[in-house]
């Protein structure tokens, strides 16, 4: 038999670009649509770049067809979205039908395009009301969004077979309670903590509730953020520095997840905060679900490097890591200020090939922001962009040839849309959004390329 070239990727690859709701919908008071966290957090002065707010974002939710029509135009076999729990519940607990059919349009739009949906429960925009109960710091939280999974997984589980239950729990407890760049804008290490098990808890429970409802050929997972940490020396005070940032960064959550408790080190670095008497008996059986694969999303590493260091920047409040600090990336960088290293994704799926015991990975995100403009031709030519998704799928391959059983890649993100913190400052699509006039799209120089990698399953020689 004739073997297989080394530049293609396995048949069935899953290839797709992804979004999130809050990211690119607006329309955040139509057909009784609830507060998140994040409108509020955008709507207090100070919190977002430049006063940026999400009311209109990409208008995803009157264009998303238009929008549909250019993926099929593009040729992207699958579209990752995240559905707004304040949109079909808008107190977080009282269905609101109108949501609801909103995504049971969407996904009967995608699939009359034949796009496979891959849809994520939960992309950080908590009920705004949820979090007037106490938010996930509560116990109570989790149960919530179990029965919200539940909802969705009726309504939406008969077309759609690809599941995420949580995005980066990481950002959400730490971003959101811990340093409080992100919603709902806590500083509080001891609630980043508590909320961070309860997103597990509510993770396991909303596992639970979508293998009880689940039609056949449905794979669920989650999506873990990994910024694998590099120490410039050898030495111990660098190791330890190393060794506290891939705890709470890489293993906290993963461990959960793997049946394997939360790692001891880390519990170690955060006791004093008080936080574990959280973790009630079964708990941890419950967060520990099999799952069909891992969601691995990966942007940069970290330099980390013991306190004192003169360069360093601050640690950024996050629990448990004092005494150690986070250097400046090394160039090449993003718009964002990332460091580009593919080199470190190889790395990290080989060895999360080895801590897992060979659990299927999908990357789910991974992508860049650079300082696209739209020439006179109407044309965007981000070539930076095409070298960064060619160089990060090489390291992807490279990382199935020693074994890792990888089996998709989505490219964060199919539209420049409202980042964050850093609100429309950092385009990261492969379409590019006219935030200063009427929205219009312009599809990217870096689609094109990435859809003939796709149409090959191959990276071009
Ligand atoms: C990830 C988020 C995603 C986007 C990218 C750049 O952490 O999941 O929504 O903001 O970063």
């Amino acid at each position: 038999m004739k073997e297989e070239p080394p530049y293609s990727f396995p048949a069935g690859f899953l290839w797709g670009a992804g979004t999130s709701a809050f990211q690119v919908e607006g329309g955040t008071a139509e057909a009784g649509r609830g507060l998140s966290v994040w409108d509020t957090f955008a709507a207090t002065e100070g919190k977002i770049h430049s006063g940026h707010t999400a009311e209109v974002a990409c208008d995803h939710f009157h264009r998303n067809e238009a929008d549909f029509d250019l993926i099929a135009q593009i040729g992207l076999p699958s579209y990752r979205f995240s559905v707004s729990w304040p949109r079909v519940m808008p107190d977080g607990r009282t269905r609101e039908p109108r949501g609801l059919a909103f995504y049971d349009r969407l996904v009967d739009a995608l699939l009359a395009r034949d796009i496979k949906p891959s849809l994520t429960l939960y992309h950080w925009d908590l009920p705004q009301a949820i979090e007037d109960e106490g938010g996930w710091p509560a116990r109570d939280t989790a149960f919530r969004f179990a029965e919200y999974s539940s909802v969705v997984q009726e309504a939406l589980g008969d077309r759609v077979g690809h599941w995420t239950t949580v995005n980066e729990p990481f950002c959400a407890a730490f971003l959101g309670y811990g340093n409080g760049v992100h919603a709902p804008g806590i500083t509080d290490e001891m609630r980043a903590l508590q909320a961070a098990h309860h997103l597990m808890l509510g993770h396991g429970m909303a596992m639970q509730a979508l293998r009880a409802g689940a039609r056949n050929g449905q794979e669920f997972g989650l999506a873990l953020n990994f910024a694998p940490a590099l120490a410039d020396a050898d030495e111990h005070p660098h190791l330890e520095a190393r060794r506290k940032f891939d705890g709470l960064h890489n293993r906290f959550f993963l461990d959960a997840a793997l049946g394997r408790g939360y790692p001891v080190d880390v519990l170690d670095d955060t006791r004093r905060l008080g936080w574990t008497s959280v973790i009630r008996e079964g708990d941890l059986d419950i967060i520990a679900q099999p799952m069909d694969w891992l969601g691995v999303n990966y942007y940069a590493p970290a330099r980390v490097t013991p306190l004192n260091d003169l360069e360093a920047l601050s640690n950024c409040g996050l629990p448990g890591l004092r005494g150690l600090d986070v250097l400046p990336p090394r160039g090449p960088l993003t718009s964002f200020g990332w460091e580009q290293a593919p080199d470190v994704l190889t790395d990290l799926l080989l060895w999360l090939r080895d801590h897992t015991g060979g659990l299927p990975l999908i990357v789910l995100e991974n992508g860049a922001a650079f300082e696209d403009e739209v020439d006179p031709g109407g044309r965007v030519r981000d070539n930076e962009r095409e070298r960064y998704i060619h160089e990060h799928l090489h390291a992807v391959l490279t990382a199935i040839k020693a074994g890792a059983d990888v089996r998709g890649y989505v490219l964060w993100s199919l539209l420049d849309n409202f980042e964050w913190s850093l609100g429309f400052s950092q385009r990261f699509g492969l379409i590019h959004v006219d935030f200063a006039d009427g929205l219009d799209r312009t599809v990217k120089d870096s689609a094109y390329y990435y859809a003939r990698v796709i149409g090959a399953n191959a990276l071009p020689v």
